[in-house]
Formats: C-alpha cells, structure tokens, sequence
C-alpha cells in the first residue's frame, strides 16, 4: 500500500527528531519544510496528502483553496489551539485535525517557572551572580502563599495551573465561559478576575470575541502591581497598552510565554538583526517583563505526545469513519469544540 505522503510546515530540528523517533513514523512518507505554510509557500504541497503545521502557519480562505484544489485531504495541527485555521471556512472543504491534549503539565508548570523568575528576580540574579556580582539591592520580591491568581480559562492547562498554586498556599479564583460544573471552582465575573487578582493568568483559547481582552481599559480595573502570566495566545493582550500600563507602573510585571505578533519573530535567531518591532523590543527591554517564545510547550514528554497523536490523527483520517480528535466549527462552540458525533464532521 503507498504511504500516505505528509508535507509538514514549519519544521525544526526538535520537530523531526520526535517525528522520526515515533513508532508510527515508518507507516508515512514525510517531507520536512522549515518554511512556515502561507499563501506562498502552500505550493510546496502539490502531491501530498496532508498538510502538517503549527501555531504560527497562516491558513486562510486563500490557502485552503490553494491546498483543497491541490488535492490535499486533511490539515493536521501538531497543536491544541486552532485559531489560525479559518475552521468555518474550511467546513466542508478541507478536514483538520488537532492534538487536543499532549502535556497540559508543560505548559502550566512554564506558567509558574515565567511567575517565580519574574517576582524573585532570578533572571536578574543569574546574570549577577555569573558576573561574580552578589549584591541583593534590588531583588526583593513577594511571597505567593497567600496572594489570590486569577485563571482565566480552566480547562485541562488551566486546572494543572490552579492545582500547582494551590501547592503554593495561594487563592485561587477563576473566570471560564463555559464555567465546569461541580469542580469546587471558584468561578468569579471577570470584572471581579480584574479586581481581585494579584497574579493573572491566561489558559483559554483566543477567539473573535475575546482578542485583546487585556486592553487599557480592563487594566485601569486591575490592582496596582498586578503580574500579567500569558502562556495562551498573543493576542488576548493588547501588546501597546500593556507596555503603557508597565509604564504606569498599574501592571506590575509581564510573563508573556506568546505576543500578538510573534509569527514573523518567534522559532527564529535574530540576534545578529536589528528587530523592527518596537512594542516587542520596548517590552524586552523592561527589567519586570520576561518573554519566552512560545516555549511551553516544549518537554521531551510534550514532543512525544504531539508526534504520536499527529500520526495517530492521520492514520485514523485515512483508514476509519471516525476521527475524534476533528476540529469543526459545528460540532459546538467554536471556542469550546467538543466532539459529540462519532463520524467525521462531513
Ligand atoms: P482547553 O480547551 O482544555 O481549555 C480552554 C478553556 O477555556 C475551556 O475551559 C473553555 O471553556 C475556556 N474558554 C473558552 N473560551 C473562553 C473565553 N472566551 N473566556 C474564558 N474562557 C474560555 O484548552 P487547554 O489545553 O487548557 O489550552 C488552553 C490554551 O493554551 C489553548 O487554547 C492554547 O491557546 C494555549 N496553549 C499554549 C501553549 C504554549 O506552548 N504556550 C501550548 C498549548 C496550548
């Protein structure tokens, strides 16, 4: 039987290593592209079966009509967030397949390394200490236990976040759309989130509704100091008014693990460059911000997952009727897709 061909985008080197070490990696044939997949580059995929991609792959009206006129059955994302797909467009066009879940420790246990590098200054320390400076001024930080973090989304990263700061004696109040019943959650208004909260952090999906929803006017609601933790999408935050509300000084430190315009900037070596975005520099260059890109995700045992739940995803595509892990805008709300038919979505 011929394998089923994969033209997977944005390829790096820990990308093929976990691809290559996968059990599954024999059943397919896999050409690596370290281009990311756009309107230009979605030639590349002229003969194959899927299209394989990550957060910062654009597929817009243009690209699926591109890959669907190419004969290209099925996007599958080696991630959880899908909001680079057009997936309304997409229905009934083109099938897309996500990893639902591959490590939600991953990326809640960056959250709280960005959160005690941020308010113990290790950051600062390193440097220090690596320089043989071991002066404390200007080190002080806040204890956790006792301070109340606002979670925003509690889903399965969401709730690891939670547990871990409840380890911290810290109290924990949270905002989700779709509130889960009986989970002894404290669910508060998201006004009351802004209130409240000496440590926000963001675990919900970005959608058309809630884009930039950290903004001038929800940070003027914030307590004065408030640390700002976004491991989620970018553009949940309004990038400007957060560099002018650290100026302010009403927010009081930034753990950005995503940026509303990382997709030229993030995966990428710019140190010998000169980098043209002035919001992100001026945010780099505050001593309580901390930006990692889009790093979270990034544990031996996260790459594993997303390697054999992709492969598993296209195979289950190609050979069966069902395929559980679709992402269709039908199936629910598209912010909250929970698959409830047993067959594929069209
Ligand atoms: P999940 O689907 O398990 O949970 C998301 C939660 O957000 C759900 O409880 C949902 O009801 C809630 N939600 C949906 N719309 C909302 C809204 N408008 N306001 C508040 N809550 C809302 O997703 P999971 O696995 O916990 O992932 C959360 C997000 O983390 C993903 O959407 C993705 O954007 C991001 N992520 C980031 C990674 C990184 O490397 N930085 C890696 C993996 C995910």
């Amino acid at each position: 039987m011929e394998k089923i061909k994969i033209a997977f985008y944005d390829a790096k080197e820990y990308d093929k290593n976990s691809f290559i070490s996968s059990n599954l990696n024999e059943e397919f044939e896999i050409a690596y592209f370290e281009t990311r997949l756009t309107k230009d580059t979605c030639k590349l995929a002229e003969g194959y079966d899927v299209v394989c991609i990550f957060v910062n792959d654009d597929v817009n009206h243009e690209v699926i009509d591109a890959l669907c006129k190419m004969g290209v059955k099925l996007i599958a994302l080696r991630c959880a967030g899908y909001n680079n797909v057009d997936i309304e467009y997409a229905y009934g066009k083109i099938h897309v397949v996500r990893v639902p879940a591959y490590s939600p420790y991953a990326v809640a246990e960056h959250a709280m390394a960005l959160l005690l590098t941020s308010i113990r200054r290790i950051h600062k320390a390193y440097i220090r200490t690596k320089d043989f400076n071991f002066s404390l001024n200007g080190l002080t930080g806040f204890d956790l236990h006792g301070k109340t973090v606002g979670v925003i989304g509690t889903g399965k990263i969401g709730r690891v976040f939670m547990d871990i700061c409840k380890g911290f004696g810290m109290n924990v109040i949270a905002y989700d759309k779709f509130p889960a019943a009986d989970s002894g959650i404290e669910y508060v208004s998201l006004d009351e989130i802004w209130e409240r909260s000496d440590i926000i952090s963001l675990h919900c999906p970005l959608t058309d509704e809630n884009r930039h929803m950290i903004n001038a006017e929800t940070m003027k609601k914030m307590k004065k100091g408030v640390v700002i933790i976004n491991t989620s999408r970018g553009a949940l935050i309004d990038s400007e008014a957060l560099v002018e509300g650290i100026k302010a000084r009403q927010i009081g430190a930034a753990c950005l693990d995503v940026y509303e315009e990382e997709s030229n900037v993030f995966f990428h070596d710019y140190s010998n460059h000169i980098v043209n975005d002035d919001t992100l520099a001026r945010l780099i260059s505050m001593p309580n911000v901390i930006v990692t890109s889009h790093q979270a995700f990034l544990t031996n045992e996260a790459l594993t997952n997303i390697a054999d739940t992709t492969l598993d995803n296209i195979r289950e595509f190609f050979e069966k009727d069902t395929c559980p892990n679709e992402v269709c805008y039908k199936c629910a709300n598209i912010a909250n897709c929970k698959q409830t038919h047993e067959k594929k979505c069209f």
